[in-house]
């Protein structure tokens, strides 16, 4: 019965979960507010806030989940990838709490931790299974054989998605992160209103950044003959752009499934609370025959709960890290 203490703080959010045999006792998450203003990420700004926030975030963890620190049976952290600033004060926090306590170490990828976050409810998807993990950071298509063995089959060749809704709703002057809000204004939207091209990436790739320039010319196109257009017509376009991404998306997703014939199929990161990807997934399995999941949404944003399942099923394969491990910005599988 592992009582694991996991950390993330791999970009904007500073997390700290407990899980215990595989159950999530505690799950913490700090969002860090100061980069608002920036309309993005600001990595400095983003390692000075982790180092406010862990501590707390870390004690709130553990307070949560009523353990005490004798009883954890290893500490675990986000490894890879990453701001690598931002990885470095949850390594370092994991490092010393490790080093203090005399507990082994265990090192998480986060891109494996957002595919594993499928495992935290149920019900579970049962292996192998293909995830699409989209968020504002990555956009890859995962084929996992079990929760420590899996491989990416296709990712983005430039923007992540949840980058493809943000820099759309950057030009339609929307605040940032401007992904859920094209979310909102799409439901009251006609999807088919206008129509964005959909580039055409061999395998099982993708690119979303003709995408966005499409979207540029197309406003200026209409600004230059009314004005308000954006304003007029603001559902319908969100709605139409929304159609697009989710169909770029889920096209590579229903190539993967013929092409390796599995039919467990799981969604995960920040853009899958995406409701048009939600229901247009769910319409596709049921028009293919797939079994269809998605994390509950505390664990599809970041989160440390996903770090810390991860981490367990890397303890039981008594897969432990040294103590001089270091973080990676960049990190393959
Ligand atoms: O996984 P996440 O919380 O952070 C990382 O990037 O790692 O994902 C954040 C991304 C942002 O780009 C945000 O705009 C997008 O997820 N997002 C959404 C929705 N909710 C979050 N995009 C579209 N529709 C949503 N409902
Ligand atoms: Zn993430």
């Amino acid at each position: 019965m592992p009582v694991l203490l996991a950390i993330e703080s791999s970009c904007d959010e500073t997390a700290a979960a407990i899980c215990k045999d595989g159950q999530v006792l505690s799950n913490i998450v700090a969002t860090q507010k100061v980069h608002e203003q920036y309309g993005g990420v600001v990595p400095e700004l983003a390692s000075r806030a982790h180092m406010q926030h862990i501590v707390p975030v870390v004690d709130q963890a553990i307070q949560q989940a009523g353990v005490s620190l004798e009883e954890l049976d290893a500490i675990a952290f986000t490894q890879a990838p990453g701001l690598i600033g931002a990885l470095l004060v949850g390594a370092q926090f994991a490092r010393s709490i490790a080093l203090a306590l005399n507990k082994p170490l265990i090192s998480v990828h986060h891109m494996q931790a957002h595919v594993v976050a499928n495992l935290i409810d149920d019900p579970k998807p049962c292996f192998p299974f293909l995830c699409l993990t989209v968020s504002g950071g990555h956009t890859q298509l995962v084929l996992a054989e079990s929760p420590t063995n899996m491989k990416v089959i296709g990712e983005t060749i430039d923007d992540a998605a949840g980058e493809a809704f943000d820099k759309s709703a950057k030009l339609l002057g929307l605040p940032y992160p401007g992904g859920p809000l094209i979310d909102v204004y799409a439901k009251k939207g006609n999807p088919k209103a206008f129509r964005f091209p959909e580039p055409q990436i061999p395998d099982l790739n993708f690119s979303f950044s003709g995408l966005k320039t499409a979207i540029l010319y197309f406003i200026q196109e209409h600004q230059q003959e009314n004005p308000s257009f954006i304003q007029d017509r603001l559902p319908d376009i969100c709605a139409s752009i929304q159609d697009r991404i989710v169909s770029i998306l889920l096209n590579k997703l229903k190539k993967a499934a013929l092409e390796t014939g599995i039919r467990e199929i799981c969604l995960a990161g920040g853009v899958s609370a995406n409701s048009g990807l939600r229901n247009g997934l769910e319409q596709m399995g049921k028009k293919y025959g797939w079994k269809t999941y998605y994390p509950a949404l505390p664990y599809c944003t970041d989160n440390a709960a996903m770090i810390a399942l991860a981490a367990y099923y890397k303890f039981l394969e008594k897969d432990f890290a040294d103590l001089s491990v270091t973080p990676t910005a960049r990190a393959g599988w």
